[in-house]
């Protein structure tokens, strides 16, 4: 099934139960100096959840393209596996104190078993187990709807509780269908678990719907598997929130209006239609992949790591050249510029005849190829002729960046590897301008892993002199 029907039945499904369709928000929020992207379709409509009357409605649905790039480097440095993308389309809906729990979940159920033909024997849940520290109770109403549909469809429907996470990976599910997990995984705010969220702030225990390969489980990443074990088992696939409690003198009390936010990743929703657990052999990544195989002229299944991540990043560098981004040493720009250099080291480290401002500035087109088919109504700002512009400055900004390569690599190549640390990547950036992604991946081939954390509080150290 192509990304283009998933979409497409996504909307309709909600559309035709009452909700109306609006267009994805840009990836850069209007008004909001608070945070560089939008990275989560609830981001852009916050404003309804606290109460104001949204134009079109109490029920809504959209895809919102999001961007995810926190921290330094924390997002940029989790992609290269089969799943993590720092781009990525969130489908959502939305009730704003319309329905709630029990019509939530028997919706995203049926999208997934009905619509889209999912074998249900292959859903597996969680639920909120509640947080006694703050007196929330566990969510035994979303625990009872799911029981009773699984039932339905005649499958059996253990719960087993999880009250930590060590317990969860010692334990694991033994196939239960229903797991209860505490706040650090069930409970959405935008401030993470209630005890960190701030006076006044809303959340709420989440649902999530997780699908099994049914591979064995891999004991790296603990002795027993679960949903949400990272060993690949079992992918997250969509995320209902019950947006029920606003925290007030310490205390939750329950909302007046209740809302419902559910995001579910398209790029993994499409993966599980075409049997795999790699988002980069579906649609919405194949067109940049192949031109990259014939670019770099080795193979996808050969490179899996290397491919990835400059697929994802030329993808997030070219979205952010449809809206407006450019290269710079700040904010959005910042981040542009770390998506571009570390796609140009990396085939720099893969081969170094390669021109890799070349081969960069061939990618957008294969972007636009994702895309060119998807209705505007959705609203996202692909436009074919932004593609010449958009190259354009890709390669001007790899081409500036040739520059302060040959530069650093001097240094780089002839470092006693055994004193390269934090200090040293950070006097490389401060002398030479030698940025931290790009030393990061050249010492992490030679066996050295560099801590963002080390060099960041070299950054700190030296701004604290400065001042
Ligand atoms: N806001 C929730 C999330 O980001 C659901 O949309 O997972």
């Amino acid at each position: 099934m192509k990304s283009i029907d998933v979409r497409d039945k996504y909307i309709q499904f909600f559309e035709r139960n009452g909700h109306t369709h609006i267009p994805s928000a840009g990836v850069v929020p209007e008004n909001d100096p608070t945070t560089l992207f939008i990275s989560s379709g609830m981001q852009p409509l916050l404003k309804y959840f606290l109460g104001e009357v949204h134009p079109s409605g109490t029920r809504i649905v959209n895809s919102q393209v999001c961007l995810r790039a926190h921290g330094f480097m924390d997002d940029l440095l989790e992609v290269g596996d089969n799943r993590h993308t720092s781009l990525f389309e969130m489908l959502g809906n939305w009730s704003f104190g319309d329905y709630f729990k029990k019509e939530q979940i028997p919706f995203f159920y049926n999208f997934l078993t009905k619509e889209l033909g999912i074998d249900p024997h292959k859903l597996y849940i969680s639920c909120f187990i509640g947080d006694s520290e703050n007196s929330i109770p566990k969510d035994n109403e979303a625990v009872e709807i799911w029981k009773n549909l699984l039932t339905e469809d005649g499958i059996d429907c253990e719960v087993v509780e999880f009250e930590n996470m060590e317990q969860a990976d010692k334990e694991g599910n033994k196939g239960a269908r229903i797991c209860l997990y505490p706040s650090k995984k069930n409970w959405w705010s935008r401030n993470g678990v209630p005890s960190d969220m701030p006076e006044g702030d809303i959340g709420g225990p989440d649902t999530e719907v997780f699908f099994d390969f049914g591979f064995e489980h891999n004991t790296q990443y603990g002795e027993k598997c679960h949903p949400n074990c990272d060993c690949g088992k079992y992918l997250e696939i969509g995320n209902s929130v019950f947006t029920q409690y606003i925290k007030k003198n310490g205390k939750f009390e329950e909302l007046p209006s209740k809302n419902v936010d559910f995001g579910g990743g398209l790029e993994r929703m499409v993966a599980v239609l075409n049997n795999t657990d790699d988002v980069f052999e579906t649609d919405l990544h194949q067109p940049i992949i192949k031109r990259l195989e014939a670019l770099l002229g080795i193979s996808y299944s050969d490179n899996k790591s290397l491919f990835r991540v400059i697929s994802d990043h030329m993808k997030s560098s070219t979205f952010l050249g449809f809206y407006g981004v450019i290269p710079s040493n700040k904010q959005q720009g910042y981040v542009l510029r770390k998506f571009i250099r570390r796609s140009a080291i990396k085939i720099y480290l893969f081969n170094k005849e390669l021109d890799f401002s070349n081969v960069l500035k061939q990618i957008p087109t294969a972007v636009y190829e994702i895309y060119k088919d998807v209705n505007p109504k959705y609203g996202f700002n692909v436009k074919e002729e932004m593609l010449t512009q958009i190259s354009e400055i890709i390669f001007n900004e790899a081409e500036s960046f040739k520059k302060i390569l040959s530069n650093g690599l001097k240094q780089v190549e002839k470092a006693d590897l055994s004193k390269v640390d934090g200090k040293f990547v950070f006097d490389l950036y401060q002398n030479q301008g030698f940025p931290f992604e790009v030393s990061y991946e050249i010492f992490k081939l030679r066996g050295v892993e560099i801590s963002q954390k080390d060099f960041l509080a070299e950054f700190e150290k030296h701004r604290n002199i400065s001042k």
